[in-house]
């Protein structure tokens, strides 16, 4: 049996994909080469990336004024072609709920303006006021708003702000972008509720390399025309993601993830399953006296569950313990430290079962 794998990405593949891949590897169908040796052109890989992009269309239920980018750069470089497509009256809101939300400001604050209504940075990226008059004015006059929907390093998410931006603030008028990297694929939602979406493929989707973007289409309206042809949304839309050579391995092997997904039942399924997860593991570390998880319960993601020893003195006999368990990849981020479980859709509940076997001996023999 292999390890499972807790890497919060590049991160855990389902191993039926993996084998699928292995068994074609030299030989893929007709083409009687490698995938990664026949051109993004060439009719084999045109039907790869037709049939990707409709099964991911199909999984999400993705609206016909929607289009589906499939690009490289990573959600870093989205940091950066946003407000540099989006550049219109120089101004942006930006919620800032943990690193990744912070970076973004980081880089579009070289461009525009920004205003940010709500930061949980002073209480360590725990919790957030769920009371919108707790937070600050949201600028009526920016380009757009973006938020993080699930932070990766800290565990902290926010699976329904997008309802609320909708319905409660009745923000519509500006549109709504969001980072969905650790997120996207773990549960349904509802795409119209956004303007623009991106995610890096390294979680959910696929291996590294891939990242995918939804974009409404009437965006590309306001698209800055200035701009090399690169880094503009729409030209990529227009030549169907392959304005250079995309990522073809990933783009293939994505799709294959794909096809796994709408095997298990959808996004509706994973939901059950992925939450099924989470609770498992929260309930375990909440009810221990070794291990705790800061993050306030509604904010818990369901994708990343950092946690902490009670004595950061164990941490190292903890993770060496892990490892030759075959828990793998355990460690939290340096900004947070202790521990962090990512547990992806490939990461099944007999993953999680066998790390709060394994936590639970170890608080047993340490504590
Ligand atoms: C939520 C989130 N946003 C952005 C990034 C940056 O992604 P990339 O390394 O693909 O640029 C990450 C990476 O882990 C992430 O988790």
């Amino acid at each position: 049996m292999r390890a499972w794998n807790f890497c919060a990405g590049p991160a855990a593949i389902p191993e039926e994909v993996l084998k699928e891949v292995q068994e074609e590897l030299l030989e893929w169908n007709d083409a009687k080469s490698s995938v990664m040796e026949v051109s993004h052109r060439s009719d084999f890989f045109q039907e790869v990336a037709s049939e990707s992009k409709k099964d991911f269309i199909e999984l999400l239920n993705i609206p016909e004024n929607y289009d589906v980018l499939f690009l490289q750069g990573g959600a870093t470089q989205q940091f950066a072609m946003i407000p540099l497509n989006f550049v219109k009256n120089g101004k942006a809101n930006y919620l800032m709920t943990g690193t990744w939300s912070k970076k973004a400001i980081a880089t579009a604050s070289k461009y525009l303006e920004i205003t940010i209504p709500i930061s949980n940075e002073d209480n360590k990226f725990t919790s957030i006021p769920e009371n919108f008059s707790e937070w600050s004015e949201f600028n009526l006059d920016a380009d757009y708003s973006h938020y993080c929907a699930n932070e990766t390093i800290q565990g902290f998410s926010l699976r329904n702000f997008h309802k609320d931006y909708t319905h409660k603030l009745n923000m519509r008028t500006i549109p709504l972008l969001c980072d969905m990297s650790s997120s996207i694929l773990c549960e349904p939602f509802e795409v119209a509720d956004f303007d623009l979406i991106y995610a890096g493929a390294q979680k959910n989707i696929g291996p590294a390399g891939l990242t995918i973007i939804i974009i409404e289409k009437s965006l590309f309206s306001k698209i800055n025309s200035n701009l090399p042809d690169i880094f503009n949304y729409e030209k990529h839309a227009n030549a169907n993601s392959m304005l250079n050579t995309p990522p073809t391995f990933a783009w293939y092997l994505s799709g294959k993830v794909f096809k796994w997904l709408k095997e298990k039942g959808g996004l509706t399924a994973m939901q059950k399953i992925n939450e099924e997860k989470a609770k498992t593991l929260y309930q375990f570390i909440d009810q221990s006296s070794m291990y705790s998880n800061l993050v306030e319960s509604n904010f818990r993601s369901i994708m990343n569950i950092p946690f902490l020893l009670k004595d950061p003195a164990f941490d190292g006999l903890f993770l060496e313990n892990a490892n030759k368990a075959g828990l793998l990849n355990l460690k939290g981020h340096r900004s947070v430290g202790g521990m962090r479980a990512s547990i992806y859709n490939a990461t099944p509940i007999e993953a999680v079962n066998d790390l709060i076997d394994f936590m639970d001996d170890f608080e047993k023999n340490n504590l």
